[in-house]
């Protein structure tokens, strides 16, 4: 496995935190502490209302602002939602879809994370696409089955072209929010299993390609462990994320 073929993505996902000062103080504090620290791309997806002050604060840094959800369609009768047109004429490159979060409380499910992840590539963006096992699942020895259905489903008739623009994240969802962590061999192999199911779908070179990251309670302590794994290219850090010193901390065990 040639790591080095891919691009380590540390990204930050604030979900339902900051408002636009909140946001413009973060990365006033952060920047200077991600400086240079140019072996990972380095990314935080922000509520929709806080993606302009903090584009404001990170400009000509390192750091990228993306979204953390975008409505399949262009526009249309879709109250709350926003379009991918929206966000890419907001200069937003990067939007999670999929999150466990989205799939468990707001009735997300493979289908509309695929017609999201499609609209999405389609204006051009880069998806963090998150996928992973619930407990039950794991303690039922079906963890490979589930991650490699979602990974066709999620992606089903996405191209090899598009799959460039694609990152997955890996994440258990009884590691997220929970301190629970999957061990740096747990983590291992189910990013390998998504890397083999990408195999089967778009070829070795691709899946040899893509960014697959894990994500669930990485922190400070534990990111070095995991990030040392050769099938793990990154990070979606929840928490962490929330604190500068943490998620510098995170960056730096990814150089
Ligand atoms: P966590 O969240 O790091 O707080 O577990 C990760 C995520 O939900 O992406």
């Amino acid at each position: 496995m040639n790591k080095s073929k891919r691009k380590v993505v540390i990204a930050g996902n604030w979900k339902m935190n900051f408002t636009p000062d909140e946001a413009t103080a973060f990365i006033g504090a952060v920047k200077p502490l991600v400086a240079g620290k140019d072996a990972c791309d380095v990314v935080f997806c922000a509520p929709y209302v806080t993606i302009a002050a903090a584009q404001a604060a990170a400009k000509g840094s390192n750091i990228k602002i993306g979204a953390e959800n975008v409505h399949f369609a262009e526009k249309g009768a879709y109250t709350g939602e926003v379009s991918a047109k929206m966000l890419t004429a907001c200069g937003v490159e990067y939007v999670i879809i999929g999150h466990s979060e989205r799939r468990q409380y707001f009735g997300e499910t493979d289908e509309t994370v695929n017609l999201r992840t499609k609209a999405a590539l389609a204006a051009g963006m880069t998806v963090i696409l998150c996928l992973g096992e619930v407990k039950d699942q794991r303690l039922a020895g079906i963890t490979d089955e589930v991650v490699s259905m979602q990974t066709k489903l999620d992606l089903k008739d996405v191209t090899a072209e598009e799959m460039k623009r694609v990152i997955i994240a890996y994440e258990p969802v009884w590691a997220i929010g929970t301190g629970l962590t999957a061990t740096p061999e747990q983590a291992d192999e189910t990013c390998g299993v998504i890397r083999k199911t990408l195999e089967t779908m778009f070829g070795k070179e691709v899946a040899e390609a893509t960014t697959i990251q894990y994500g669930g309670s990485m922190n400070e302590k534990n990111a070095a462990e995991l990030l040392a794994k050769p099938n793990v290219d990154g990070g979606l850090i929840g928490g962490a994320s929330l604190v500068p010193e943490k998620f510098q901390a995170i960056v730096d065990a990814a150089q």
